[in-house]
Protein backbone atom coordinates (compact mmCIF):
# COMPACT_ATOMS: atom_id res chain seq x y z
CA UNK A 1 0.00 0.00 0.00
CA UNK A 2 1.37 3.57 -0.86
CA UNK A 3 0.34 6.40 1.50
CA UNK A 4 0.12 8.33 -1.89
CA UNK A 5 -3.01 6.30 -2.88
CA UNK A 6 -4.56 6.73 0.15
CA UNK A 7 -4.28 10.70 0.17
CA UNK A 8 -5.34 10.79 -3.33
CA UNK A 9 -8.23 8.24 -2.83
CA UNK A 10 -9.53 10.65 0.24
CA UNK A 11 -9.00 13.80 -2.18
CA UNK A 12 -11.12 12.96 -4.71
CA UNK A 13 -13.92 12.23 -2.44
CA UNK A 14 -13.55 8.25 -1.79
CA UNK A 15 -14.00 6.51 1.32
CA UNK A 16 -11.10 4.86 2.90
CA UNK A 17 -11.56 1.06 3.75
CA UNK A 18 -10.41 -0.06 7.18
CA UNK A 19 -6.61 -1.33 6.22
CA UNK A 20 -5.86 2.17 4.26
CA UNK A 21 -7.36 4.06 8.20
CA UNK A 22 -5.05 1.03 9.60
CA UNK A 23 -1.91 2.05 7.43
CA UNK A 24 -2.04 6.00 7.88
CA UNK A 25 -2.23 5.61 11.71
CA UNK A 26 0.32 2.82 12.47
CA UNK A 27 2.56 4.12 10.01
CA UNK A 28 2.41 7.74 11.10
CA UNK A 29 3.27 6.63 15.10
CA UNK A 30 6.16 4.69 13.54
CA UNK A 31 7.22 7.45 11.48
CA UNK A 32 6.85 5.28 8.09
CA UNK A 33 4.38 8.17 6.69
CA UNK A 34 5.45 11.42 6.89
CA UNK A 35 4.38 14.67 8.25
CA UNK A 36 3.78 16.15 4.86
CA UNK A 37 1.97 13.19 3.70
CA UNK A 38 -0.14 13.27 7.31
CA UNK A 39 -1.02 16.75 6.48
CA UNK A 40 -2.15 16.09 3.26
CA UNK A 41 -4.54 13.23 4.52
CA UNK A 42 -5.77 15.38 7.33
CA UNK A 43 -6.40 18.58 4.13
CA UNK A 44 -8.46 15.85 2.66
CA UNK A 45 -10.42 14.79 5.32
CA UNK A 46 -11.45 18.25 6.38
CA UNK A 47 -13.05 19.14 2.76
CA UNK A 48 -14.32 15.36 1.90
CA UNK A 49 -15.35 14.44 5.67
CA UNK A 50 -14.87 10.61 6.74
CA UNK A 51 -18.38 8.54 7.78
CA UNK A 52 -19.36 7.10 10.56
CA UNK A 53 -17.42 3.77 9.79
CA UNK A 54 -14.39 5.63 8.62
CA UNK A 55 -14.31 7.79 11.57
CA UNK A 56 -15.11 5.07 14.11
CA UNK A 57 -11.85 3.42 13.01
CA UNK A 58 -9.96 6.38 13.34
CA UNK A 59 -10.53 6.53 16.37
CA UNK A 60 -9.95 2.77 17.61
CA UNK A 61 -6.72 2.73 15.41
CA UNK A 62 -5.78 6.29 17.72
CA UNK A 63 -6.94 4.78 20.88
CA UNK A 64 -4.93 1.66 20.55
CA UNK A 65 -1.48 3.59 19.18
CA UNK A 66 -0.82 3.58 23.08
CA UNK A 67 -1.61 2.50 26.74
CA UNK A 68 -5.62 1.68 27.06
CA UNK A 69 -5.82 2.46 30.76
CA UNK A 70 -7.94 0.02 33.18
CA UNK A 71 -9.85 1.85 36.02
CA UNK A 72 -10.74 -1.77 37.68
CA UNK A 73 -8.63 -0.58 40.22
CA UNK A 74 -11.50 1.76 41.33
CA UNK A 75 -14.74 0.99 42.56
CA UNK A 76 -17.66 1.79 40.94
CA UNK A 77 -18.95 3.33 37.65
CA UNK A 78 -16.15 5.77 36.68
CA UNK A 79 -17.94 8.63 34.81
CA UNK A 80 -15.44 10.80 32.60
CA UNK A 81 -16.18 14.79 31.39
CA UNK A 82 -14.66 16.30 28.29
CA UNK A 83 -15.16 20.02 26.96
CA UNK A 84 -14.02 20.49 23.69
CA UNK A 85 -12.10 23.36 25.54
CA UNK A 86 -13.34 27.27 25.88
CA UNK A 87 -12.49 30.20 27.51
CA UNK A 88 -13.26 30.19 31.27
CA UNK A 89 -14.02 26.86 31.45
CA UNK A 90 -13.34 26.00 35.11
CA UNK A 91 -16.28 22.92 35.58
CA UNK A 92 -14.25 20.25 35.87
CA UNK A 93 -13.04 21.83 39.41
CA UNK A 94 -16.61 22.12 41.01
CA UNK A 95 -17.65 18.98 38.80
CA UNK A 96 -15.65 16.27 40.17
CA UNK A 97 -15.95 17.61 44.12
CA UNK A 98 -19.79 17.62 43.45
CA UNK A 99 -20.25 14.00 41.91
CA UNK A 100 -17.22 12.63 44.54
CA UNK A 101 -19.26 13.93 47.51
CA UNK A 102 -22.06 12.01 46.23
CA UNK A 103 -20.13 8.95 46.20
CA UNK A 104 -19.82 8.80 42.14
CA UNK A 105 -15.63 8.53 41.50
CA UNK A 106 -14.27 10.87 39.01
CA UNK A 107 -10.50 9.53 37.88
CA UNK A 108 -9.64 12.81 35.66
CA UNK A 109 -6.86 13.16 33.37
CA UNK A 110 -7.03 16.66 32.08
CA UNK A 111 -5.04 18.45 29.51
CA UNK A 112 -3.03 22.01 29.69
CA UNK A 113 -4.01 25.30 27.29
CA UNK A 114 -2.82 26.10 24.28
CA UNK A 115 -4.37 28.64 21.92
CA UNK A 116 -6.88 30.84 23.17
CA UNK A 117 -8.19 27.77 25.58
CA UNK A 118 -7.57 27.30 29.19
CA UNK A 119 -6.36 23.95 30.38
CA UNK A 120 -7.43 22.10 33.96
CA UNK A 121 -4.19 21.35 34.61
CA UNK A 122 -2.57 25.03 34.80
CA UNK A 123 -5.77 26.02 36.67
CA UNK A 124 -4.97 23.43 39.15
CA UNK A 125 -1.21 24.03 39.40
CA UNK A 126 -1.69 27.58 40.95
CA UNK A 127 -2.90 25.97 44.57
CA UNK A 128 0.56 26.00 46.11
CA UNK A 129 1.87 23.01 46.07
CA UNK A 130 -0.36 21.03 44.18
CA UNK A 131 1.43 18.33 42.15
CA UNK A 132 -0.89 16.73 38.80
CA UNK A 133 2.10 14.38 38.44
CA UNK A 134 0.65 11.79 40.43
CA UNK A 135 1.42 8.15 39.67
CA UNK A 136 -0.77 5.67 38.91
CA UNK A 137 -1.26 3.79 42.41
CA UNK A 138 -0.89 7.10 44.42
CA UNK A 139 -3.94 8.05 41.85
CA UNK A 140 -6.01 5.15 42.37
CA UNK A 141 -5.77 5.34 46.13
CA UNK A 142 -6.66 9.06 46.00
CA UNK A 143 -10.07 8.13 43.83
CA UNK A 144 -10.62 5.14 46.13
CA UNK A 145 -10.14 7.42 49.63
CA UNK A 146 -10.65 10.95 48.94
CA UNK A 147 -13.17 10.24 45.67
CA UNK A 148 -11.72 12.33 42.83
CA UNK A 149 -8.48 13.37 41.97
CA UNK A 150 -7.38 15.60 38.72
CA UNK A 151 -4.25 14.81 37.07
CA UNK A 152 -2.15 14.96 34.18
CA UNK A 153 -1.65 11.79 31.61
CA UNK A 154 0.22 9.31 32.71
CA UNK A 155 1.59 6.61 30.38
CA UNK A 156 1.71 6.41 26.93
CA UNK A 157 -2.16 7.26 25.77
CA UNK A 158 -2.59 8.01 22.64
CA UNK A 159 0.59 9.06 20.98
CA UNK A 160 -1.51 8.82 17.71
CA UNK A 161 -3.08 11.68 18.83
CA UNK A 162 -0.44 13.55 20.47
CA UNK A 163 1.35 13.88 16.80
CA UNK A 164 -1.48 14.26 15.26
CA UNK A 165 -3.18 17.01 17.04
CA UNK A 166 0.33 18.94 16.92
CA UNK A 167 0.13 19.02 13.33
CA UNK A 168 -3.47 20.00 12.95
CA UNK A 169 -2.54 22.68 15.04
CA UNK A 170 -0.38 24.05 12.33
CA UNK A 171 -1.87 22.94 9.14
CA UNK A 172 -5.09 24.85 9.36
CA UNK A 173 -7.06 21.28 10.29
CA UNK A 174 -8.65 21.33 13.54
CA UNK A 175 -11.79 22.72 13.20
CA UNK A 176 -12.73 19.43 11.19
CA UNK A 177 -15.88 17.32 12.74
CA UNK A 178 -14.19 13.54 12.07
CA UNK A 179 -10.95 14.99 13.23
CA UNK A 180 -12.03 16.59 16.35
CA UNK A 181 -14.56 13.67 17.36
CA UNK A 182 -11.45 11.33 16.74
CA UNK A 183 -8.81 13.07 18.98
CA UNK A 184 -11.29 13.46 21.59
CA UNK A 185 -12.97 10.46 22.09
CA UNK A 186 -9.84 8.29 21.05
CA UNK A 187 -8.02 9.79 24.29
CA UNK A 188 -11.84 8.94 26.26
CA UNK A 189 -11.81 5.57 25.35
CA UNK A 190 -8.02 5.00 26.13
CA UNK A 191 -8.81 6.57 29.69
CA UNK A 192 -10.85 3.55 30.66
CA UNK A 193 -13.76 5.43 32.12
CA UNK A 194 -17.11 3.36 31.90
CA UNK A 195 -19.77 6.48 30.36
CA UNK A 196 -18.64 9.89 29.21
CA UNK A 197 -19.98 12.91 29.26
CA UNK A 198 -19.60 15.67 26.47
CA UNK A 199 -19.18 19.47 27.31
CA UNK A 200 -20.12 20.42 23.77
CA UNK A 201 -19.15 24.20 23.25
CA UNK A 202 -20.43 26.26 20.75
CA UNK A 203 -20.03 29.95 19.52
CA UNK A 204 -17.03 32.81 18.86
CA UNK A 205 -14.80 31.14 21.33
CA UNK A 206 -15.31 27.27 20.30
CA UNK A 207 -14.82 25.48 17.56
CA UNK A 208 -17.90 24.75 16.46
CA UNK A 209 -19.28 28.46 16.18
CA UNK A 210 -22.95 27.35 15.36
CA UNK A 211 -25.53 24.98 17.42
CA UNK A 212 -26.29 22.61 14.19
CA UNK A 213 -22.39 21.75 13.88
CA UNK A 214 -21.86 21.46 17.54
CA UNK A 215 -24.50 18.77 17.39
CA UNK A 216 -23.07 17.55 14.20
CA UNK A 217 -19.86 17.05 16.59
CA UNK A 218 -21.82 15.27 19.12
CA UNK A 219 -23.88 13.29 17.40
CA UNK A 220 -20.59 11.87 15.56
CA UNK A 221 -18.50 11.31 19.37
CA UNK A 222 -22.43 9.76 20.59
CA UNK A 223 -21.80 7.16 17.76
CA UNK A 224 -18.54 6.22 18.38
CA UNK A 225 -18.63 5.89 22.31
CA UNK A 226 -22.02 3.77 21.35
CA UNK A 227 -20.04 1.83 19.28
CA UNK A 228 -17.93 0.77 21.58
CA UNK A 229 -19.72 0.25 24.47
CA UNK A 230 -19.60 3.31 26.15
CA UNK A 231 -22.50 4.95 27.20
CA UNK A 232 -21.94 9.09 25.86
CA UNK A 233 -24.16 11.87 26.49
CA UNK A 234 -22.95 15.15 24.83
CA UNK A 235 -24.35 18.36 25.96
CA UNK A 236 -24.08 21.53 23.68
CA UNK A 237 -23.22 24.79 26.03
CA UNK A 238 -22.64 28.36 25.34
CA UNK A 239 -19.19 29.77 24.27
CA UNK A 240 -20.36 33.05 22.45
CA UNK A 241 -19.31 34.57 25.60
CA UNK A 242 -16.95 33.52 28.31
CA UNK A 243 -18.35 31.31 31.19
CA UNK A 244 -18.46 32.98 34.41
CA UNK A 245 -16.38 36.31 34.55
CA UNK A 246 -12.99 34.89 35.45
CA UNK A 247 -10.76 34.19 32.79
CA UNK A 248 -6.71 32.75 33.89
CA UNK A 249 -5.53 30.65 36.49
CA UNK A 250 -5.61 31.39 40.05
CA UNK A 251 -8.51 33.91 39.12
CA UNK A 252 -10.14 30.91 37.78
CA UNK A 253 -9.53 28.50 40.77
CA UNK A 254 -10.88 31.31 42.96
CA UNK A 255 -14.31 31.56 41.34
CA UNK A 256 -14.34 27.75 41.09
CA UNK A 257 -14.11 28.23 45.06
CA UNK A 258 -16.82 30.75 44.71
CA UNK A 259 -19.35 27.62 43.07
CA UNK A 260 -19.00 25.59 45.52
CA UNK A 261 -19.95 28.20 47.95
CA UNK A 262 -22.74 29.40 46.32
CA UNK A 263 -21.80 32.70 45.53
CA UNK A 264 -20.74 32.47 41.61
CA UNK A 265 -21.89 33.97 37.88
CA UNK A 266 -25.75 32.42 37.48
CA UNK A 267 -23.92 31.29 33.61
CA UNK A 268 -21.00 29.36 35.37
CA UNK A 269 -23.53 27.62 38.32
CA UNK A 270 -26.06 26.41 36.00
CA UNK A 271 -23.58 25.01 33.37
CA UNK A 272 -22.02 23.27 36.41
CA UNK A 273 -24.83 21.88 37.85
CA UNK A 274 -26.35 20.60 34.48
CA UNK A 275 -22.93 19.22 33.43
CA UNK A 276 -22.83 17.59 37.61
CA UNK A 277 -26.43 16.55 36.82
CA UNK A 278 -25.76 14.72 33.59
CA UNK A 279 -22.84 13.19 35.51
CA UNK A 280 -24.50 11.66 38.09
CA UNK A 281 -27.28 10.31 36.05
CA UNK A 282 -24.79 8.61 33.78
CA UNK A 283 -23.77 6.94 37.00
CA UNK A 284 -27.50 5.42 37.80
CA UNK A 285 -27.61 7.30 40.89
CA UNK A 286 -31.50 8.77 40.25
CA UNK A 287 -33.39 10.38 37.18
CA UNK A 288 -31.61 13.66 35.24
CA UNK A 289 -33.96 15.81 37.78
CA UNK A 290 -33.34 14.17 41.18
CA UNK A 291 -29.46 14.47 39.93
CA UNK A 292 -29.93 18.31 39.48
CA UNK A 293 -31.51 18.84 42.82
CA UNK A 294 -28.98 16.23 44.30
CA UNK A 295 -26.33 18.52 42.68
CA UNK A 296 -27.57 21.98 44.31
CA UNK A 297 -27.98 20.59 47.49
CA UNK A 298 -24.46 19.62 47.33
CA UNK A 299 -23.31 23.53 46.77
CA UNK A 300 -25.76 24.71 49.72
CA UNK A 301 -24.85 22.09 52.50
CA UNK A 302 -21.02 22.79 51.71
CA UNK A 303 -19.95 19.39 51.10
CA UNK A 304 -18.86 19.81 47.85
CA UNK A 305 -16.38 22.15 48.69
CA UNK A 306 -15.03 20.03 51.42
CA UNK A 307 -14.54 17.49 48.99
CA UNK A 308 -12.24 19.89 47.02
CA UNK A 309 -10.43 20.63 50.25
CA UNK A 310 -9.74 17.12 50.43
CA UNK A 311 -8.83 16.69 46.60
CA UNK A 312 -6.33 19.68 47.01
CA UNK A 313 -4.26 18.12 50.68
CA UNK A 314 -4.62 14.59 48.80
CA UNK A 315 -2.74 16.14 45.89
CA UNK A 316 -0.16 17.96 47.95
CA UNK A 317 -1.89 21.56 47.91
CA UNK A 318 -2.55 23.81 50.34
CA UNK A 319 -6.30 23.89 50.59
CA UNK A 320 -6.01 27.27 53.30
CA UNK A 321 -5.64 28.65 49.90
CA UNK A 322 -9.26 27.73 49.01
CA UNK A 323 -10.33 29.65 51.67
CA UNK A 324 -7.40 32.70 51.68
CA UNK A 325 -7.13 33.82 48.47
CA UNK A 326 -4.34 36.16 49.63
CA UNK A 327 -2.39 32.35 49.12
CA UNK A 328 -2.36 32.29 45.92
CA UNK A 329 0.22 34.17 43.74
CA UNK A 330 -0.27 38.11 43.28
CA UNK A 331 -0.34 39.68 40.30
CA UNK A 332 2.45 43.04 40.15
CA UNK A 333 -0.13 45.37 38.07
CA UNK A 334 -3.69 45.76 37.24
CA UNK A 335 -5.65 48.32 35.62
CA UNK A 336 -9.15 49.14 34.97
CA UNK A 337 -10.63 48.85 31.71
CA UNK A 338 -13.96 51.49 31.35
CA UNK A 339 -16.08 51.61 28.29
CA UNK A 340 -15.18 54.78 26.08
CA UNK A 341 -19.12 54.72 24.76
CA UNK A 342 -22.39 54.00 26.22
CA UNK A 343 -23.90 51.06 24.76
CA UNK A 344 -25.52 47.21 24.87
CA UNK A 345 -22.60 44.57 24.55
CA UNK A 346 -24.26 43.07 21.97
CA UNK A 347 -21.67 40.51 21.14
CA UNK A 348 -18.49 39.29 22.41
CA UNK A 349 -15.61 38.02 20.32
CA UNK A 350 -15.20 35.26 23.01
CA UNK A 351 -11.95 33.90 20.95
CA UNK A 352 -10.59 37.52 21.64
CA UNK A 353 -10.98 37.57 24.93
CA UNK A 354 -8.77 34.22 25.27
CA UNK A 355 -6.16 35.96 23.35
CA UNK A 356 -6.19 38.92 25.44
CA UNK A 357 -5.52 36.32 28.73
CA UNK A 358 -2.62 35.35 26.81
CA UNK A 359 -1.56 38.49 25.92
CA UNK A 360 -1.47 38.97 29.43
CA UNK A 361 0.56 35.95 30.74
CA UNK A 362 -2.31 33.58 31.67
CA UNK A 363 -1.28 31.04 28.39
CA UNK A 364 1.40 29.77 26.13
CA UNK A 365 1.86 31.14 22.70
CA UNK A 366 4.15 27.25 22.47
CA UNK A 367 3.84 24.12 24.71
CA UNK A 368 7.30 25.69 26.09
CA UNK A 369 5.97 29.28 27.35
CA UNK A 370 5.79 29.81 31.09
CA UNK A 371 2.50 30.85 32.68
CA UNK A 372 1.90 33.55 34.97
CA UNK A 373 0.01 31.85 37.45
CA UNK A 374 -1.76 35.38 38.62
CA UNK A 375 -2.51 36.76 35.20
CA UNK A 376 -6.05 36.96 33.75
CA UNK A 377 -9.24 39.17 33.08
CA UNK A 378 -11.97 39.76 35.60
CA UNK A 379 -15.22 40.69 33.23
CA UNK A 380 -17.25 43.38 34.89
CA UNK A 381 -19.79 43.08 31.88
CA UNK A 382 -20.76 40.32 29.44
CA UNK A 383 -23.22 40.09 26.13
CA UNK A 384 -26.55 41.43 27.29
CA UNK A 385 -25.06 44.25 29.99
CA UNK A 386 -25.69 48.14 29.22
CA UNK A 387 -22.33 50.04 29.63
CA UNK A 388 -22.57 53.95 30.50
CA UNK A 389 -19.38 55.63 29.16
CA UNK A 390 -16.89 55.42 32.01
CA UNK A 391 -18.09 51.69 33.87
CA UNK A 392 -15.93 49.31 34.12
CA UNK A 393 -15.49 46.50 31.56
CA UNK A 394 -13.14 44.32 33.04
CA UNK A 395 -10.27 44.57 35.42
CA UNK A 396 -6.82 42.66 33.92
CA UNK A 397 -4.30 40.99 35.96
CA UNK A 398 -0.59 41.01 34.62
CA UNK A 399 3.71 41.22 35.86
CA UNK A 400 4.03 44.09 34.01
CA UNK A 401 2.66 47.34 32.01
CA UNK A 402 3.35 46.30 28.37
CA UNK A 403 1.43 43.11 29.01
CA UNK A 404 -1.56 45.21 30.24
CA UNK A 405 -1.29 47.26 27.00
CA UNK A 406 -1.17 44.18 24.62
CA UNK A 407 -4.03 42.79 27.37
CA UNK A 408 -5.87 45.98 26.64
CA UNK A 409 -6.09 46.65 22.87
CA UNK A 410 -6.55 43.04 22.20
CA UNK A 411 -9.84 42.89 24.71
CA UNK A 412 -11.54 45.78 23.69
CA UNK A 413 -11.52 44.24 19.88
CA UNK A 414 -13.19 41.88 21.58
CA UNK A 415 -16.66 44.02 22.40
CA UNK A 416 -19.66 44.78 19.94
CA UNK A 417 -21.57 47.85 21.32
CA UNK A 418 -25.03 48.78 20.19
CA UNK A 419 -27.73 50.97 20.61
CA UNK A 420 -29.89 47.45 20.63
CA UNK A 421 -30.11 45.04 23.07
CA UNK A 422 -29.35 41.75 22.01
CA UNK A 423 -31.42 38.52 22.96
CA UNK A 424 -30.97 36.69 25.91
CA UNK A 425 -28.43 33.86 25.13
CA UNK A 426 -29.03 30.23 26.43
CA UNK A 427 -27.13 28.10 28.47
CA UNK A 428 -27.67 25.13 26.90
CA UNK A 429 -28.94 24.26 22.70
CA UNK A 430 -29.41 20.86 23.33
CA UNK A 431 -28.64 17.40 24.32
CA UNK A 432 -27.72 14.68 22.45
CA UNK A 433 -27.54 10.91 23.17
CA UNK A 434 -28.22 7.78 21.24
CA UNK A 435 -32.28 8.13 22.10
CA UNK A 436 -31.39 11.47 19.64
CA UNK A 437 -31.39 15.08 19.87
CA UNK A 438 -33.47 17.19 23.21
CA UNK A 439 -33.21 20.66 21.56
CA UNK A 440 -33.07 22.86 24.87
CA UNK A 441 -33.16 26.35 22.98
N1 LIG B 1 -9.93 18.92 21.74
C1 LIG B 1 -9.24 17.79 21.41
O1 LIG B 1 -8.80 17.05 22.29
N2 LIG B 1 -9.05 17.51 20.12
C2 LIG B 1 -9.51 18.30 19.11
O2 LIG B 1 -9.31 17.96 17.96
C3 LIG B 1 -10.21 19.46 19.46
C4 LIG B 1 -10.42 19.75 20.79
Amino acid sequence: MRMYDVIEKKRDGGELTNEEIDFFVNGYVSGDVTDYQAAALCMAIFYKGMNARETARLTMDMAHSGDMMDLSGIKGIKVDKHSTGGVGDKTTLVLAPIVASLGVPVAKMSGRGLGHTGGTLDKLESIPGLSIDIDLNRFFEIVNTVGCAVVGQTGNLVPADKKLYALRDVTATVDSIPLIASSIMSKKIAAGADKILLDVKCGSGAFMKTPEDAIRLAQAMVEIGEEVGRTTVALITDMGRPLGNAIGNALEVIEACDTLKGVAPEDLTETCIELAANMLFLAGKASLEECRDLARDQIDNGEAFVKLHEMVEAQGGDSRALDDYSLFAQPKVSREVRATESGWVFTMDTERTGIASVALGAGRATKEDAIDPAAGIMLAAKTGAYLKKGDLMATLYAADEARLDEGERILREAYELREEEPAPIPHFFARVSRDGVDRLA
